[in-house]
């Protein structure tokens, strides 16, 4: 631990690239929606949260500006607020002054990503206790003693659960569930602290489909570096000219589903591998599923929550959720 961060584990690089592999080498070629997300990607998805087409950041923004008084009501002050993917942790920053937790848990890959957004936030909530913690948080929960047990409420915005499979999102909820009970076999005391998190609400097609294929490419170049940097990380050799962002809503799947399609027949090769790809050939590199409130409402449930509080937008296009524990 130094100065209020605590980095748990580091990649292996054996394992991605076994993961990278095998992905590339499947007869439906598919990637994990993790490689977006190398410095430039990163940045790149900062862009796309401006962009107009691009209604999620600012929906649930509006959606926290409007009812910040009423979710700190619902949670309850003095939390241990811990924000799964924190990023620059300016969404959860917007809400201490209403929620006015006792100690601050940003999680995200990398402390670094972290570290100068704690240090100014230090500086203008000098009476909230903070703790940065490096982890894959997709991979395991399992908190640094350091992270008080007293009335966790998860912070899980940004619809970022819609990356995974709704079978997956099950599974993960559950891991919240026992997470916020602690691992210490102490249990929910109801009232406070739970789960608030943020749902992206099936719309129009055609603004589904904007939104993840926007008029100034932006989104096609967050797909289009996964590629860069699966040369990178693999020494693969994939020239980004070759191919171009396809993202659009599947209605029967109800998800949005990325994909980095060849342009002209291509062969691509890593160190020990090769993978040839067809003229049109695609590698699925991301899905983003939409809910309806009633399915969101009955995963939660399905994973052992208890529906407190549901806000939406008056377009209901987002919706924001406070979820505890259910009883038994
Ligand atoms: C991070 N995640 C919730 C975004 C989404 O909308 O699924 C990632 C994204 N992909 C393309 N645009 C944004």
């Amino acid at each position: 631990m130094h100065d209020g961060f605590i980095q748990l584990d580091t990649q292996n690089d054996d394992l991605i690239r076994a993961e990278l592999h095998d992905g590339l080498r499947a007869a439906n070629a598919h990637t994990s929606p993790k490689y977006l997300y190398d410095a430039l990607g990163s940045k790149l998805f900062e862009a796309i949260c401006e962009l107009p087409e691009y209604y999620p950041t600012r929906t649930e923004a509006a959606i926290f500006a409007d009812f910040g008084d009423e979710i700190a009501a619902s949670v309850g002050s003095g939390t241990t607020l811990i924000d799964l993917g924190a990023g620059n942790c300016a969404k959860a920053a917007k809400l201490f002054p209403a929620l006015r937790p006792a100690q601050y848990v940003p999680v995200d890959i990398s402390v670094d990503f972290l570290r100068d957004a704690v240090a100014s936030l230090r500086q203008r909530f000098p009476e909230i206790k903070m703790l940065g913690v490096g982890m894959d948080f997709s991979a395991s929960l399992t908190l640094p003693d350091a992270v008080a047990r007293h009335r966790r409420l998860f912070f899980y915005p940004g619809s970022s659960l819609g990356n995974y499979t709704p079978d997956e999102a099950l599974a993960y909820l559950q891991r919240i569930r026992i997470a916020i009970d602690g691992d210490d076999g102490a249990s929910f005391s109801g009232g406070e602290g739970g789960l608030l998190i943020g749902v992206d609400l099936i719309k129009d097609h055609a603004l589904l489909d904007a939104a993840y294929d926007d008029a100034l490419g932006v989104t096609a170049a967050f797909n289009l570096n996964m590629l860069r940097h699966l040369n990178a990380v693999l020494g693969a050799d994939f020239n980004v000219r070759d191919w171009q962002h396809r993202g659009f809503f599947n209605a029967g799947e109800s998800r949005i589903e990325m994909h980095l399609e060849a342009r002209r027949a291509v062969t691509v090769t890593w160190p020990g591998s090769e993978r040839r790809f067809d003229a049109g050939e695609r590698i699925h590199t991301e899905n983003s599923y939409k809910y309806t409130q009633q399915a969101f409402t009955s995963l939660l449930e399905r994973a052992g929550f208890s529906v407190r509080h549901v806000w939406t937008d008056p377009q209901q296009w987002f919706m924001v959720c406070h979820a505890c524990p259910s009883a038994g």
